[in-house]
């Protein structure tokens, strides 16, 4: 399902923020992608989402060639994923309501469905009660769930999620965690960036573990070295 070969991003300075970077996930997996702040998950996540463009290297989703991905594919391949971004990107003018509709409008689904999917997809993450505030007037959490409801709403083929937890209690942390869980065991990929080691300890899921831009760790190799050819 991706894959990432040979990747390599500098940044104008230069600042190497990816280095070689490569692996694979198959379809349905759920994986941790874990390192220290600046060790280059965002940028990563840039590459797997085509916001940005590797400097060397491929990066492959599905049929989707990002590293070469025309404009004219770029809206496909965007329906097909989630993301939940490092700092929400929610839109401060439209109501809760109309910021989780927006990956179905762009699909042209009907009123009736959207407004059953958004209620649908506000009550997994508890905030059935704010659908017709503007995020301004929530709290951090409250509006980091509404970016995780808006990157859940039309059932993506992969979700990509950028410390979905890092605004939550640690109940709520379980809650949203659960869900993403609940969302891979139904077909969607999973990929998730977080500092909170706790919760990947107790998770035990696969981890790619990044630093200063380089794969230092990767628990599905290491757990097929310790099972394999005995
Ligand atoms: N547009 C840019 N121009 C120059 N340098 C950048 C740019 N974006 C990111 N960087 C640098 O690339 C490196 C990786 O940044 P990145 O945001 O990917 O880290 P991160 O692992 O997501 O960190 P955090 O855990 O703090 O979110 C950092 O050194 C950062 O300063
Ligand atoms: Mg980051």
């Amino acid at each position: 399902m991706i894959e990432f070969r040979h990747v390599y991003k500098t940044y104008p300075g230069p600042v190497h923020a990816l280095k070689n970077v490569e692996f694979s996930i198959g379809k349905g997996e759920f994986v941790f992608l874990t390192g220290p702040s600046g060790a280059g998950k965002t940028t990563l996540f840039r590459m797997l989402s085509a916001f940005d463009r590797p400097t060397s290297g491929k990066v492959q989703v599905g049929d989707f060639d990002l590293d070469r991905l025309d404009a004219q594919s770029l809206p496909h391949f965007r329906r097909k994923i989630g993301i939940v971004f490092q700092d929400f990107r929610l839109l401060r003018d439209r109501s809760v309501f109309e910021n989780v509709s927006l990956p179905l409008r762009v699909k042209e689904e009907r009123a009736h469905l959207i407004a059953r999917k958004v209620d649908e997809a506000l009550a997994w993450v508890g905030l059935t009660s704010k659908a017709e505030f503007s995020p301004a007037v929530l709290s951090g959490g409250e509006q980091q769930r509404v970016a995780i409801a808006r990157a859940l709403v039309h059932q993506p083929g992969l979700l990509i999620a950028d410390e979905p937890t890092g605004n939550l209690d640690p109940d709520m942390s379980e809650g949203i965690m659960d869900l993403m869980e609940r969302v891979c065991a139904q077909g969607t990929t999973v990929f998730v960036a977080t500092h909170d080691h706790a919760m990947v300890e107790r998770r035990k899921k696969r981890t790619i573990q990044i630093k200063e831009g380089a794969v230092v760790g990767d628990s599905s190799v290491g757990g097929e070295a310790a099972t394999g050819m005995i």
